[in-house]
């Protein structure tokens, strides 16, 4: 399918923990837009790499995977449900394990190239709320709205503690702490893509704000945006 320039893009990146993934969430079910959870696509890579027995180095055959990957999101920002060969993997994409895989793929430069045009692909009338690293620097770089949402590191490790108890799922708060800053480290080093907020996108700190305080101003701040 080709994408619509013409239809409106929101892009909301930042670091795992931001509170990006509920934001935008909520933002594309307020507005009634699509939803793209590009992260999510690194992640079935990287799981769908293991199940083939292809290193997480390899970018040609990384690349190549990524091209014809068969992955769907049937809930369209409605819950976690993602396909990947027909199959249920939306549980097994977001474990830590998963999460650090898709970082390593995600630094290979084919790789993403691989997935440029598949993300393009979701902006489809009315509209798309894309989360991601480089939603809008890279892929919408003529996104309507840009929100770079940042946290401390600590905060976000808190987050990510409560979410993995709530799951049943625990883990040491020092070993996510240390989790989240190597991946910062490496998405904000690599080559292709670093993880940094778009010139004009506007940059919201989380640290000290709840879930609907921050929809409610990222939701002005569209409005703003779309009807000046
Ligand atoms: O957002 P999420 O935590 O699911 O992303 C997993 C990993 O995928 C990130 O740590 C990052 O390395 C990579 N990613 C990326 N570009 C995106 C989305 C995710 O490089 N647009």
């Amino acid at each position: 399918m080709m994408s619509d320039i013409s239809v409106p893009v929101i892009t909301v990146d930042g670091p795992s923990g931001s509170g990006k993934g509920t934001i935008s969430q909520a933002v594309a079910r307020e507005l009634g837009f699509h939803f793209l959870d590009s992260g999510a696509l690194y992640r079935v890579l990287a799981l769908a790499a293991r199940q083939r027995g292809i290193a997480l180095d390899d970018e040609a055959a990384l690349a190549e995977l990524a091209a014809g990957l068969d992955i769907r999101f049937p809930a369209d920002g409605e819950g976690d449900s993602v396909l990947l060969d027909g199959r249920e993997v939306g549980g097994e994409i977001r474990t830590e394990a998963a999460g650090a895989g898709a970082s390593k793929v995600a630094a290979l430069p084919a790789v993403r190239a691989a997935l440029l045009q598949r993300q393009r692909d979701f902006r489809q009338p009315p509209g798309l709320v894309a989360d991601g690293r480089d939603m809008g620097t890279v892929v919408f770089p003529d996104a309507d709205a840009k929100f770079f949402l940042t946290a401390s590191a600590e905060e976000r490790a808190r987050r990510r503690y409560k979410q993995l108890k709530e799951k049943g799922k625990e883990a040491p708060y020092e070993a996510i702490l240390a989790d989240i800053q190597a991946r910062d480290e490496r998405d904000a080093s690599r080559a292709v893509a670093p993880l940094k907020p778009a010139e004009d996108a506007e940059i919201i700190d989380t640290t000290s704000l709840d879930i609907p305080t921050t929809v409610s101003r990222v939701l002005a701040a569209i409005k703003n945006r779309l009807n000046p």
